[in-house]
């Protein structure tokens, strides 16, 4: 991934992208969010330099969320990009929950950019997760105080960081800040290696603010090989203590 003041174009691979999943028999991603994430990513097979939470990583941090206890209710996402990672944070709450999944079990993904968000909007109510998944436009810090202040958000099982890195360690803070953690929370990082968040990771591996802090972590780092010669490396962050 790059950062704001570098980011690349992506609008003509969205416009693509688009035309590539509605173009096919809407009866092969109805009701099917993993349908939909799948194809996003061989789309993005075809294309290269699209900035997706690749599956091999997926997996990993599949294996930690369906281990929580109890079940995650509630996940943030900070970075929506065209929706490969949300569709599948999605289909993971459904599948722990069930399909007749009701009130109370969230994914807010966090976007800045109106294009992405049109799209993701279009790809939820394509893979039936209206009721699931939602989608904010503007930078997440803003959306999730606002989520908090309505009372939307008052706790957060696992937190996805996946925008640009200088923001993962304030918007860390932030969610500590608003008291969202508890024992046992997820914080999931990407990218770690390259670009790279230096001051995110040195954090975390540290446990937190140390003395002065009210969040602990135990945190390590994940290496997958599926493309060599790029970014493999993320982070998962566990808490350990709230204090
Ligand atoms: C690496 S992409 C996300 C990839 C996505 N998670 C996936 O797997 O498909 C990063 C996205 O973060 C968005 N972004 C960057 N800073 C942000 C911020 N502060 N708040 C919300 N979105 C942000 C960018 O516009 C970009 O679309």
């Amino acid at each position: 991934m790059t950062n704001a003041t570098h980011k690349p174009d992506f609008s003509e691979r969205v416009d693509q992208l688009r035309e590539y999943i509605f173009s096919q028999p809407s009866s092969t991603f109805e009701n099917n969010p993993l349908a939909v994430a799948n194809a996003v990513e061989s789309f993005a097979n075809t294309k290269g330099q699209m900035m997706i939470f690749r599956d091999a990583k997926l997996q990993v941090a599949r294996t930690q969320l369906e281990a929580q206890t109890p079940a995650p209710r509630t996940i943030l996402e900070f970075g929506t990009f065209v929706g490969k990672s949300a569709l599948a944070w999605g289909a993971i709450l459904r599948e722990i929950h069930g399909e007749k999944i009701s009130g109370g079990i969230n994914m807010y993904t966090f976007e800045l950019d109106p294009q992405m968000v049109a799209l993701f909007r279009d790809l939820i109510k394509l893979a039936g997760l209206e009721n699931v998944v939602h989608v904010l436009e503007g930078p997440g810090s803003e959306s999730l105080k606002k989520l908090h202040a309505e009372g939307k958000v008052t706790s957060v099982d696992m937190t996805f960081f996946d925008h640009w890195e200088e923001f993962y360690l304030p918007d860390l803070q932030l969610i500590e800040d608003l008291g969202l953690f508890q024992v046992g929370s997820l914080a999931i990082a990407d990218n770690t290696d390259f670009p790279g968040a230096p001051q995110y990771l040195k954090y975390v591996k540290d446990g937190g603010r140390g003395t002065t802090g009210s969040v602990k972590y135990e945190s390590t780092s994940f290496e997958t090989a599926s493309r060599p010669g790029r970014p493999s490396i993320f982070e998962i962050s566990k808490v350990v203590a709230v204090k």
